[in-house]
C-alpha cells in the first residue's frame, strides 16, 4: 500500500496520504480549457505554494520539512481544492495596491507603465480602506498584499495604510515596495514596527544600474531598517524583462486564451476600487482602450458595503475567466533581460 505520494494517470491525478487515495480529474485532459482549470493553476497552487515557500525571499515560509516535501504539497492541494470546491473558500496569494502612480524615477519598461501616465492617479486613505475591506470580506486568506506604485513612499497616507492592513489578520504578509530614493519618516517606521511580525520591505535593488548611483539611498534605508527591527530584502542580482509597446495584437480568440492560460503573472493588482487581473489590464483602464464592461468582469468592483456573500460570487467569476480583454494588449513579448531601472531622457516617451 502507497503511503504517500502522487501519481498520474492521462485522466486523473491520484494522492496518496496516510494510506487513503485522493483521484482528481486533471482539468487539462477534459478536451479544452476550462474556467476552473484556470482558476486551479492561477489560484489554488499558487496559494499553496506560497504558504509553503514564503515570498521571494522565503519569509513566512511555511514547510520546513524538506524530506516530505512533496508529499505536504500534495496533501495542501487537496485541502485547498476542498475547502474551495465544497466550503467555496477564496485565497488569494498575491494581490499588489497602486498607491500612486507619481514616481521619484522615469524607469524604460517599467512594469507598472509609469512614466506613461500623464494624469498622476493617488489612492486616498479612504479608499485603500474601502479595498482592503472588500478583499478581506469577500475571501478567506490574503497569502501576500503588496504596496507598491509608483513610488509607495510618495503617498502621505502610507503610515494609515501599513497600520490599517496589518491590523487585518486575513492579510498574512505586507511588503513595501520601493526604488529607495526617499528616506522612511519616524511615521512610518514606527507603523511598520508595530506590525513588524508581518510588514516587510522590499528594496528593488537598482544599484546594478550606475546611472542611479547619486539617486539611491539604499545603504542608510537599509541602517534605519535595521536599527528599528524591520525586516528588508534585496535581490542581489535582479533581473528586468524588457516590455515591448502595449497595442493591440488583434489575435483569434483561441491565441488570446492561450495567452492568458500560459501566463506566468500570477498577482492582481488594485488600481482605484478595481481589482485587475494584471498591470496591463490596469494599463488599459487608464489609457481607456477598451469598454470596460463592470457586469463583465474584466476587474471586479471592490464596494465594502456588498454584502460577503456577492463579493465572493464576483471573485470567483473573475478568477474563472479564461481569458481577459487585456490579453490581446500584452506586451510580454520577448522576455529579453535588460538592465534594471534604465531611465528614459527628459524628452523620451515611454508606451504610448
Ligand atoms: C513597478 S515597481 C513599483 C515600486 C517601486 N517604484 C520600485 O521600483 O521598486 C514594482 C516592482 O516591479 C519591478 N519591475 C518594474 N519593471 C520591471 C520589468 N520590466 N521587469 C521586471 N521587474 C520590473 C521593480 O523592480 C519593482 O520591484
Ligand atoms: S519601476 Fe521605476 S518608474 Fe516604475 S514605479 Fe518603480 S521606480 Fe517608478
Ligand atoms: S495581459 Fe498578459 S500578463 Fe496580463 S493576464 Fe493577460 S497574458 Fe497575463
Amino acid at each position: 500500500m502507497k503511503l504517500f505520494g502522487t501519481k498520474e494517470t492521462d485522466t486523473h491525478k491520484i494522492y496518496y496520504f496516510c494510506g487513503i487515495k485522493f483521484k482528481f480529474a486533471q482539468w487539462h485532459s477534459i478536451g479544452s480549457v476550462t474556467s476552473d482549470y484556470v482558476f486551479l493553476e492561477r489560484n489554488l497552487r499558487e496559494n499553496v505554494k506560497m504558504r509553503m515557500n514564503g515570498w521571494w525571499d522565503g519569509y513566512r515560509k511555511q514547510c520546513l520539512n524538506e524530506y516530505f516535501r512533496e508529499e505536504i504539497y500534495a496533501w495542501n492541494i487537496v485541502k485547498e481544492k476542498f475547502n474551495h470546491f465544497f466550503l467555496r473558500n477564496i485565497n488569494i496569494p498575491q494581490v499588489e495596491f497602486v498607491l500612486t502612480t507619481k514616481c521619484t524615477l522615469r524607469c524604460k519598461n517599467c512594469s507598472n507603465f509609469i512614466p506613461a501616465i500623464k494624469d498622476k492617479y493617488t489612492m486616498s486613505l479612504d479608499e485603500f480602506k474601502n479595498n482592503v475591506d472588500a478583499l478581506a470580506k469577500g475571501s478567506n486568506e490574503i497569502q501576500t498584499a503588496l504596496l507598491l506604485g509608483g513610488e509607495p513612499l510618495l503617498n502621505k497616507d502610507l503610515p494609515a495604510m501599513v497600520s490599517y492592513i496589518a491590523k487585518n489578520r486575513k492579510f498574512k504578509t505586507i511588503y513595501i515596495v520601493t526604488n529607495a530614493t526617499l528616506d522612511f519618516s519616524e511615521e512610518l517606521l514606527s507603523a511598520i514596527k508595530e506590525y513588524k511580525d508581518k510588514v516587510r520591505v522590499y528594496i528593488s535593488n537598482y544599484s546594478i544600474n550606475k546611472e542611479l548611483e547619486n539617486r539611491l539611498k539604499t545603504k542608510h534605508i537599509v541602517e534605519v531598517l535595521d536599527q528599528n527591527g524591520i525586516g528588508h530584502y534585496t535581490f542581489d542580482d535582479l533581473k528586468w524583462h524588457e516590455m515591448s509597446p502595449c497595442k493591440k495584437l488583434n489575435m483569434p480568440y483561441e491565441n488570446v486564451v492561450q495567452r492568458f492560460v500560459t501566463c506566468q503573472a500570477k498577482c492582481v493588482q488594485i488600481y482605484n476600487k478595481h481589482m485587475h487581473i494584471c498591470p496591463i489590464s490596469t494599463f488599459c483602464e487608464i489609457k481607456k482602450w477598451f469598454d470596460f464592461d463592470e457586469n463583465g468582469q474584466e476587474y471586479v468592483c471592490l464596494d465594502s458595503k456588498l454584502s460577503a456573500k456577492t463579493l465572493k460570487k464576483n471573485f470567483i467569476k473573475f478568477y474563472k475567466r479564461d481569458y481577459f480583454q487585456a490579453c490581446d494588449w500584452c506586451p510580454k513579448t520577448t522576455y529579453r533581460e535588460i538592465t534594471p531601472a534604465e531611465q528614459l531622457k527628459e524628452e523620451e516617451a515611454y508606451n504610448g
